[in-house]
């Protein structure tokens, strides 16, 4: 069985709709550990409660390479197979990538690359578009900047303000969130440039 590393720093309305997934069968997978760098994180309290491994490593008065290796220490001796930011606020140090390559997820609530960075609905909603969604990339070293695995567009509606723009893409988050774990963990795809593409269609493709 996989084993998931969860990273949140908030609310933790992924990383629960990912426990949700993972007990009603959707993702053959299992969370050997959740860790905060917030103490006062709701989502590191619904995994004590879910009686998972639960850890927070505060990060408040650490240079981010410290805290970065105490981080993948933990999910080292927790044997993750993949790690999943789920609103986890903060930039991944070079040497945190490289730890697990292409074994690091985040998601994100646009369509990137437009509006990367902190209030992403909000700027999508202040900008005026009609379409924004969320995306579930690959980490690397930049923000909200690496290989997209899914994305999922959700409409702007006349009568919508930020927040009820924002309760539209959460939904989306929890859908795309388990699409792209079950793509990576099933190993069906490769990564070309930018492009990660499904190996069994690629294959279908070429028998035809
Ligand atoms: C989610 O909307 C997630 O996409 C966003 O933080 C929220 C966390 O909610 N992440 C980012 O903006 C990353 N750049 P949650 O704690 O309820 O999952």
């Amino acid at each position: 069985m996989k084993q998931l590393g969860i990273l949140l720093s908030g609310r933790g309305s992924n990383f629960a709709a990912i426990a949700e997934n993972i007990s009603n069968g959707r993702i053959p997978a299992r969370i050997s550990i959740v860790i905060s760098n917030r103490p006062e994180a709701l989502g590191i309290e619904h995994a004590r409660k879910l009686g998972l491994n639960s850890l927070v490593i505060p990060s408040k008065g650490k240079v981010r390479e410290q805290h970065d290796a105490e981080v993948i220490a933990a999910l080292r001796e927790a044997n993750v197979d993949l790690i999943c930011l789920a609103g986890y606020m903060r930039l991944l140090s070079p040497a945190f990538i490289r730890a697990f390559p292409h074994r690091i997820l985040n998601i994100h609530p646009s369509l990137l690359p437009a509006f990367p960075g902190l209030d992403a609905q909000k700027q999508a909603f202040e900008h005026g578009v009609k379409v924004s969604g969320c995306t579930v990339h690959f980490v690397d070293e930049f923000l909200d900047h690496g290989s997209i695995i899914v994305q999922r567009s959700v409409p702007v509606l006349d009568s919508d303000d930020d927040h009820t723009l924002a309760a539209r893409i959460l939904e989306q988050e929890h859908i795309a969130y388990t699409e792209a774990i079950n793509l990576v963990l099933s190993g069906d795809f490769e990564i070309s440039d930018r492009r990660v593409l499904r190996k069994s269609t690629l294959a279908g493709n070429r028998a035809l």
